[in-house]
């Protein structure tokens, strides 16, 4: 980094620093955002911790640099904040592989069923929704559902039938992906597993069946962070978006973490592991959102108010 981008990026810190002061704000970041985002971060976190600190920080902003949906979950949860999202455009493919009305009509074919979403859902999903998930807490609350529900999991397939597999139990999958999850190469996986004999593997829930089959541990970006920390092992090998590997590199010095990249398909997207929503935040746009309180996140007071009971269950069933 060049003498004139570090000065950059050292105003721009010290801008926001005061803003944040002047406006009493709290700066929330998720482990997939870019290194100097979760440097001026005030808490960084999986999506159901960022959800559980959102209700106990006292403050007029809360800033959310992650994506959309995340955004929606703290405007639902402390709806008297101001919450603030650097870019409107960072959206989730994941999120976006269910829309409500789909789900609706999905819903009505199976009356009997109750519906379990992944928090990377929009608000009117949730609003469909009896129970939220993340893949913190997804078999923890699953396992403590009527033995008999029949039941409707969306929209992640892979973290379904992970669930599934770990529960024993046969809920009906919604078919979406994370394009970023999904796109592990097993290829190179077992490559490096080759290259690397006796090295753990670490995977999050979102990554397919045979990615997890090859893992010795899978969990939540925070519970793969907390596994690093406590391992007395010194490399492993990284399936999950490539932002966590900052909180991981400065949590642990001394270990080494090696990413799993993506199978490279002409034509698509890109062929690195990183989630082009969350690198939407950049400390420009962190500052002109605090400057400016906007772009602000709103969710409408009937979809708020539907939503908000499937989110307090989880933090309830957590
Ligand atoms: P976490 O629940 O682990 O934060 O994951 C959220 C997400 O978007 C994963 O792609
Ligand atoms: Fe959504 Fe995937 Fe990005 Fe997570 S990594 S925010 S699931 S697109």
């Amino acid at each position: 980094m060049s003498l004139e981008e570090q000065d950059k990026i050292l105003d721009l810190r010290f801008k926001i620093l005061e803003l944040k002061k002047q406006k009493n704000a709290v700066i929330f970041a998720h482990y997939y955002t870019r290194p100097e985002i979760q440097d001026i971060a005030d808490f960084i976190g999986d999506s159901l911790a960022l959800a559980q600190q959102a209700t106990r920080v006292q403050a007029d902003i809360l800033v959310m640099c992650g994506v959309h949906f995340m955004g929606e979950t703290m405007k639902i949860l402390c709806p008297d904040k101001k919450v603030l999202i650097p870019d409107m455009n960072a959206g989730c493919s994941l999120a976006d592989s269910c829309r409500a009305e789909d789900l609706a009509a999905f819903k009505a074919q199976h009356p009997d069923h109750m519906v379990v979403s992944y928090v990377n859902t929009s608000a009117d999903v949730k609003a469909l929704t009896d129970v939220v998930v993340t893949s913190s807490n997804a078999k923890k609350i699953v396992d403590q559902l009527p033995k008999d529900a029949k039941i409707i999991f969306g929209p992640d397939y892979n973290l379904g039938s992970y669930i599934n597999s770990v529960t024993g139990r046969d809920m009906l999958l919604w078919n979406g992906a994370c394009h970023v999850h999904s796109r592990f190469s097993l290829e190179a996986l077992l490559q490096l597993k080759k290259e690397n004999p006796g090295v753990e593997v670490l995977a999050h829930p979102e990554c397919k069946a045979p990615i997890l089959a090859h893992s010795d541990v899978i969990g939540s970006t925070k519970a793969l962070l907390e596994h690093t920390i406590q391992s007395s092992a010194k490399r492993f090998i990284i399936a999950t978006e490539s932002g966590i590997l900052h909180e991981m590199q400065k949590a642990c010095p001394d270990k080494e973490f090696i990413p799993v990249p993506p199978e490279v398909t002409e034509g698509i997207g890109c062929s690195c592991n990183e989630c082009e929503y969350m690198r939407m935040n950049t400390l420009e746009k962190v500052y002109a959102c605090l400057r400016d309180e906007q772009p602000e996140i709103k969710v409408k007071k009937e979809t708020a108010e539907k939503a908000v009971s499937s989110i307090q269950r989880m933090l309830q069933m957590s």
